[in-house]
């Protein structure tokens, strides 16, 4: 870990996990079995997780002027955000109050007001409804002011934007702390998108998270990135919404001709420090939002359960504009090696899943490099313990 990186007074205070010494040998700190492969409880996960935490919907630089929107999913469920006149940033869920026709589609810009494909009525960026084609024929049925757009809560979060269905939930910005103060380097507002993915995954979202979040399979599963990064300098740190981890460039040029040529090439993008040059970064919010954080580009990579054994995953990657020759070359080296080891992990975790098929299996104990997995499955008990069995809940 960086000095820069370690938490000060200012910081919230670090996840408590007991140190290791005082870990009974038996303690089941991974989750068990069934949350992983049961579909009886994907519906709990839908509304007591998606529905209450705050989901990424976008980068702000979809969201320029009034009336530009974006679409999206908290879960199953389908929002859309939109700057209103004043500006403000604004969520509604992504239906027609008549008939449930999805408003909008992909991003963009409107006019003045959302019209509805379906049969006209059309809504104000406020939300509310101004105009109903033949209004007459509803008579005393239709009670516009009751027919509103229904309201989700959104938050920019250093250019990314968040929206949430909960109408109590904390403020993303507080729930995260110290974390913009870490990603305002990287500048992400002023960064452009390219090479957006849509994909699915043949894991539950859970595995997924998992693995995202441990490096203890690195050595093991990932040559190329056990050839670039310091692996002995690959920390953790948990805090109660969010895990923050550091992996140094190796300083010993690696045999792989495009792991040595990225490490050669790379400089940092406008805001970065030499330092910042020679280590990635990664951010994991819980529930399902990663942050990837590159000298030389930032991906941001969410993904939510399709069933129990699926998932579908929304990518983006961002760039400094007016990337030269040679950043860009150094951006594609970024890319390549990276897709290799998201095709690694599914892989890994394609297998996981099968494993987890295995009747009288219970997960083994965690080592203290899988930290944040044994942080994601106290986060997950503690959000399902309403539908879990008291072994499910305690976790041992
Ligand atoms: S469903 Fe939207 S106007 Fe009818
Ligand atoms: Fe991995």
């Amino acid at each position: 870990m960086s000095a820069s990186a370690a938490p000060t007074s200012t910081t919230p205070a670090p996840y408590a996990s007991p140190p290791e010494a005082a870990r009974p040998a038996q303690r089941g700190e991974a989750l068990a079995r069934r949350l992983y492969t049961d579909p009886a409880l994907l519906d709990a996960e839908q509304e007591r997780i998606f529905e209450r935490t705050w989901q990424l919907a976008g980068h702000i630089s979809a969201l320029p002027r009034a009336g530009s929107y974006l679409t999206a999913r908290a879960g199953s469920q389908p929002v859309l955000v939109v700057r209103d006149e004043e500006g403000r940033l604004r969520a509604y869920r992504n239906v027609c109050r008549h008939r449930g026709s999805r408003l909008l589609s992909g991003s963009g810009q409107c006019k003045a007001a959302i019209r509805c494909r379906y049969h006209g009525w059309t809504y104000r960026l406020d939300g509310s409804l101004i105009g109903v084609p033949e209004a007459r024929q509803f008579g005393e049925r239709l009670d516009k002011a009751a027919l509103g757009l229904l309201p989700a809560r959104v938050e920019e979060l250093c250019g990314l934007v968040f929206v949430n269905l909960d109408p109590d939930a904390t403020p993303l910005a507080e729930l995260v702390g110290d974390l913009p103060a870490r990603l305002a380097r990287y500048r992400i507002a002023s960064l452009e998108s390219f090479a957006p993915a849509d994909d699915t995954q043949p894991a539950n979202w859970k595995a997924i998270a998992d693995n995202y979040i441990e490096g203890y399979h690195i050595p093991i599963a990932h040559p190329g990135l056990m050839r670039l990064l310091d692996y002995k300098h690959y920390d953790v740190e948990c805090y109660e919404h969010y895990v923050w981890f550091e992996a140094p460039l190796r300083s010993k040029p690696s045999s792989n001709r495009v792991e040595r040529l990225y490490a050669q090439l790379v400089t940092p993008m406008p805001g970065l420090s030499e330092e910042d040059r020679r280590v990635w970064r990664y951010a994991y919010i819980y529930p399902n939002t990663a942050i990837d954080l590159y000298p030389d580009l930032v991906s941001t990579w969410q993904f939510v359960p399709d069933g129990v054994d699926r998932i579908r995953s929304v990518y983006a990657a961002y760039r400094a504009p007016n990337s030269g020759a040679r950043t860009r070359l150094v951006q594609w080296l970024n890319m390549r090696m990276n897709r290799l080891v998201t095709d690694e992990d599914i892989d890994l975790v394609a297998n996981i899943q099968e494993g987890l098929q295995t009747r009288g299996y219970e997960c083994g104990p965690l080592s203290r490099r899988e930290d944040a997995v044994a942080w994601f499955a106290d986060c997950v008990r503690r959000d399902l313990a309403p539908v879990l069995s008291e072994h499910e809940r305690t976790g041992s």
